[in-house]
C-alpha cells in the first residue's frame, strides 16, 4: 500500500469487527492468570515477536503478576498481498543467554505455523530452564507445519485480519479491536 493512501481506501478495507475490545481485554486477564499460575511466582522472560506482537504483549506484561523481563524478537514473514509465501527472517535476535531463563513467547497469529516452528526451534536450542507459547489468534485451517501452543486466546476462521497489532502492509497495527480485512479490490 502506498503511504498516501486516501482515507476512503484505508477505510473500506475494514470489513468488519471480528473481535472487540472488551473481548480482547476478557482474554488477556485469562491468559496472564495461566502465565500466573504455570509460573506460580518464579521470574519469566516474556518474548515479544516483533512487530505483530507489540500490543499483545504490551497487555501482557502488564496483566501478569510474577516478575517479568521483556525481551524481543523480530522476525519477517514475507507476503505476496495477504498470502504467506514462507519465507522467513530473524532480523533482529535476543542478545542474551536464555539458558537461566522461564521464556515465554508471545505470538500474534499462527497462521501456516511456519514462523514459529522456526523460532521454537532456535531457542529451544539454546535450552531455556522452561519453554512456554502464548498465541492471541490461532487460524488452524491454515496450518502447514505443527505447532504446540500451550494457549491461545482466539480460534479464528481462514479470514485475513487487522488490528491490535497485526497489519497488512504495515497499515492498521494501531486498531483496537480486530477486523476482517476486506481483500475484494
Ligand atoms: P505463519 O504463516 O504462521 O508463519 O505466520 C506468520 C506471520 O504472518 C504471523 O506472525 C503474522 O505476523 C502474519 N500473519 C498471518 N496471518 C495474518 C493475518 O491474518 N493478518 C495479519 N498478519 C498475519
Ligand atoms: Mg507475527
Amino acid at each position: 500500500m502506498t503511504p498516501n493512501v486516501s482515507l476512503d481506501a484505508y477505510q473500506n478495507k475494514i470489513k468488519r469487527i471480528l473481535i472487540t475490545e472488551e473481548e480482547i481485554k476478557a482474554a488477556i486477564k485469562e491468559a496472564a492468570k495461566r502465565i500466573d499460575a504455570l509460573y506460580d511466582g518464579r521470574p519469566i522472560l516474556l518474548v515479544s515477536v516483533l512487530k505483530g506482537s507489540f500490543v499483545f504483549a504490551s497487555d501482557i506484561c502488564r496483566a501478569v503478576t510474577v516478575p517479568c523481563e521483556i525481551d524481543f524478537m523480530c522476525v519477517k514473514s514475507y507476503f505476496s498481498g495477504t498470502v504467506s509465501t514462507g519465507n522467513i527472517k530473524i532480523v533482529m535476535d535476543l542478545n542474551r543467554d536464555v539458558s537461566n531463563y522461564h521464556v515465554v513467547i508471545v505470538e500474534d497469529i499462527i497462521d501456516t505455523g511456519r514462523t514459529l516452528s522456526e523460532i521454537i526451534k532456535l531457542l529451544k536450542s539454546r535450552n531455556p530452564l522452561s519453554f512456554t507459547l502464548i498465541a492471541l489468534l490461532d487460524k488452524p485451517d491454515r496450518r502447514i507445519v505443527p505447532v504446540n501452543v500451550d494457549y491461545t486466546c482466539f480460534t479464528i476462521p481462514d479470514h485475513f485480519v487487522i488490528g491490535y497489532g497485526l497489519d497488512c502492509a504495515e497499515l492498521y497495527r494501531n486498531l483496537p479491536y480486530i477486523a476482517e480485512y476486506n481483500t475484494e479490490e
